[in-house]
């Protein structure tokens, strides 16, 4: 015997969805995301339903739409964009980008990179496919679209910068950071991994939320294989980098964060600190046990890359990830 459709799914998966089916969809592939500390609001989601863009200029133009509908100004709404799905052995519509906004990273002879080093290959490739960088290249310079249709070459696409809303990072007490010249961009969209469920698999379905400051702060700045800031700012609040045992890492991991939630809110763009978005998914963990429904949960992602035993979802386990309809990564 066949099992029951999912939540929400049509019995028969040979027609389209309908908008409000879709749209159920990837809300519950949200809910279902094991990743996501963010998940209290999955019914917020905002489906941009793009199934009838098929060219790449299309699918381009309704790539920046979601870009400017999310950011809104700084008051961020989490959306998803959803491209025509692909039928079962396709390749399907593919944007090659792991999120739509991110920093080129170039490569030197020596080995250095300037930019972000996540982005060092696929910078590589762009320019190699005959992306032109900017003639002065900087630490963020804003890498273009990689949209592909199936059977024909992937196209380059350069984002219109008022579509890209970012944050010059300053610290509430330390006027040295502003010298920095540190930025970061608003809106967070994962544009490489597919929607699936309910039999049915949409390939490009960029989604995006707020970010966490920690995200920032700790990872994209903090990382040693990212922008690895942390020896610049431990020398700049003149700490001794000698002794690991003088927490210098520590130190200076919480004063890159105090600077990126600070940035954020003096612009008013929506962002979120790691104890309130702790705090929010316990609210979640029982609002969903209310429901009668398991929360699936993967600790290593869950608990924020700063003070983790300080916030509320360190102190426990997760449920296993289920099967119902997900955002998963895929082959490019
Ligand atoms: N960690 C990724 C980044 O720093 C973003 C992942 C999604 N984050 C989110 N808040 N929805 O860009």
């Amino acid at each position: 015997m066949l099992p029951p459709p999912a939540h929400g799914c049509p019995v028969s998966s040979h027609r389209d969805l309908s908008a409000e089916e879709l749209s159920a969809l990837a809300k519950e592939a949200w809910r279902n995301n094991s990743r996501c500390i963010g998940r209290l609001f999955w019914n917020t989601l905002e489906l941009l339903d793009a199934r009838t863009a098929t060219t790449p200029d299309e699918i381009f133009e309704a790539c920046v739409h979601h870009l400017r509908f999310s950011t809104n100004g700084g008051r961020i709404r989490s959306a998803v964009t959803v491209f025509p799905e692909t039928p079962e052995g396709q390749r399907g519509i593919r944007i090659h980008n792991r999120q739509l906004i991110r920093y080129a990273g170039y490569r030197a002879a020596d080995g250095s990179i300037l930019g972000d080093p996540e982005q060092a290959s696929f910078t590589a490739k762009v320019i190699a496919l005959g992306w032109t960088p900017p003639r002065e290249r900087t630490p963020f310079d804003l890498l273009p679209l990689l949209i592909e249709v199936s059977g024909s070459p992937p196209r380059l696409y350069e984002l219109p910068r008022d579509a890209v809303l970012e944050i010059d990072i300053t610290h509430p007490d330390l006027p040295w950071f502003a010298d920095l010249r540190l930025k970061w961009h608003a809106v967070p969209v994962i544009s490489d991994m597919a929607l699936t469920g309910c039999g049915k698999r949409y390939t490009a379905a960029p989604f995006s939320g707020y970010y966490m400051g920690t995200e920032i702060g700790s990872r994209n700045f903090g990382d040693e294989s990212r922008y690895n800031l942390l020896p610049l700012i431990a020398d700049q609040m003149g700490l001794d980098r000698v002794a690991r045992r003088m927490l210098w890492k520590d130190r200076a991991l919480v004063e890159l964060n105090t600077a990126v939630l600070h940035s954020y809110r003096e612009a008013g763009v929506a962002i979120v600190d790691h104890h309130t978005a702790s705090a929010q998914f316990m609210q979640h963990l029982r609002n969903e046990e209310m429901a009668g429904r398991g929360v699936p949960g993967d600790w290593s992602w869950l608990v924020p890359p700063l003070s983790g035993s300080a916030c509320p979802v360190f102190h426990r386990y997760y449920d296993e990830p289920n099967n119902g309809p997900a955002f998963v990564e895929q082959e490019t």
